[in-house]
């Protein structure tokens, strides 16, 4: 005989298994990914949209095998279509809130084709923004980037450095799209956001079935690096060994993608329990260590015993010497403690590509 329910059981047991349900937008990129990794075991619901132009469906599969708690649902859209996306919010318009990572990233095509990026990236935003209007849906995470400092006065930089004009048409989406989404809360007091400006974010799953996957040539050290050991690159070009650093290369604030996910989880909770202390702030993520160019290679080949195969060449136009966060802020504020290593981010970042290619 099967277990009876009754009514009255039926809607405690609904009311206690309800969970909040959030919309990941780019949800199977390499950030978004672990993110709803992240989420889906801290007991949300995740709805995940993303159009798969930088993305693979079979994230999704491994989504579901790297977590524990319910599968995530997901659509394929295009966020730039406006008819499409008011029908995606209304459908999932008891969705408590938004993650917003869907955009294009890649800084050089961004030089190339700027009107790609602004379309893409400020329509993507402008959807979602309206959406939430029209739904009441009131809380938005946005990833924002270090790229907003452009070349830093002092370092370390802190949130109330001055943002500055990006190098690339890229940057500049991250800065405009922060002050369309200031812009906005500043006129409706329901509205909280907050901004994450990563620093440099690299590594995989412990599992290793998720991680960075570019399309084409990586522009990224860390991709560039593990497609150069595994044969599918010669050579890996150091960009620039003449920098005033200790080594010459430049040097940059790594932090591992896990811990990035789940400082978007603290995120999440700060605005859904109105802990915000105004309605638009921004965090910078990092760990508030700097790394060379060189330092990144040698961490690689101590903990994977593999031989990096680089040559150094002028620099890159764009490039700026040193960035690194002072990361007190996420810290105090978030609570957020990265606890991943330099070589805990070279060996999972490694360990991702030898999965890739079995
Ligand atoms: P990613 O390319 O892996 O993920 C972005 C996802 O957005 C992809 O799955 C892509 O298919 C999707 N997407 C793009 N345009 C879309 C559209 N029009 N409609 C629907 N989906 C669309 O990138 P990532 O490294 O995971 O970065 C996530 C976010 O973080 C991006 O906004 C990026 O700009 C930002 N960011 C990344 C870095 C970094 O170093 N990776 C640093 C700073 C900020
Ligand atoms: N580098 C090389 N060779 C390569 C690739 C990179 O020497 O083939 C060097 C770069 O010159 C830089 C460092 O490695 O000194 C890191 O470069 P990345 O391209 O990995 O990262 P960036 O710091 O240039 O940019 C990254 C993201 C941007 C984001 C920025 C924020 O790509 O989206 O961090 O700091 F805006």
């Amino acid at each position: 005989m099967g277990v009876q329910f009754t009514k009255r059981a039926i809607s405690t047991y609904s009311i206690l298994n309800t969970k909040k349900k959030i919309i990941v937008t780019g949800g199977l990129g390499y950030i978004g990914s672990h993110t709803v990794v992240e989420l889906i075991e801290s007991g949300y619901e995740i709805v995940i949209a993303d159009n798969l132009s930088n993305s693979d469906l079979d994230v999704l599969d491994k989504i579901n095998e790297v977590s524990t708690g319910d599968k995530p649902k997901f659509e394929a859209l295009d966020l730039t279509d406006a008819e499409k996306t008011f029908s995606f919010f209304q459908q999932h318009k008891n969705a408590k809130g938004v993650i917003n990572f869907a955009a294009l990233k890649a800084v050089g095509e961004s030089v190339q084709k700027p009107i790609l990026y602004y379309k893409n990236n400020l329509s993507i935003l402008l959807n979602i923004i309206e959406n939430m209007e029209r739904f009441e849906m009131n809380n938005l995470i946005f990833s924002s980037s270090a790229t907003v400092y452009g070349l830093p006065e002092h370092l370390p930089v802190n949130e109330s450095s001055s943002s500055k004009r990006p190098t690339s048409p890229y940057g500049n989406t991250k800065k405009i799209g922060e002050e369309i989404i200031e812009d906005f809360a500043f006129n409706n007091s329901a509205f909280k956001s907050i901004s994450l400006r990563y620093f440099n974010p690299i590594g995989a799953h412990p599992s290793g079935k998720l991680g960075e996957r570019p399309n084409g040539i990586p522009n990224n050290l860390m991709p560039f690096i593990t497609q150069t050991v595994s044969g599918k690159r010669k050579e890996l070009k150091v960009f620039g060994n003449d920098y005033n650093t200790p080594d010459g290369t430049a040097i940059r604030d790594y932090l591992h993608v896990v811990d990035l996910a789940k400082a978007h989880v603290l995120a999440l909770e700060r605005l859904l329990a109105n802990k915000n202390d105004t309605n638009y702030e921004v965090f910078n993520l990092g760990t508030g260590i700097g790394y060379s160019v060189l330092d990144v290679i040698k961490s690689f080949e101590k903990t994977t015993k593999k031989k990096v195969n680089y040559s150094f060449v002028d620099r890159r136009v764009g490039d700026v010497p040193i960035l690194y966060t002072d990361p007190s802020k996420a810290r105090d504020v978030l609570n957020w403690k990265p606890k991943y290593t330099i070589d805990d981010m070279t060996r999972s970042s490694w360990n991702f590509q030898k999965s890739e290619e079995i």
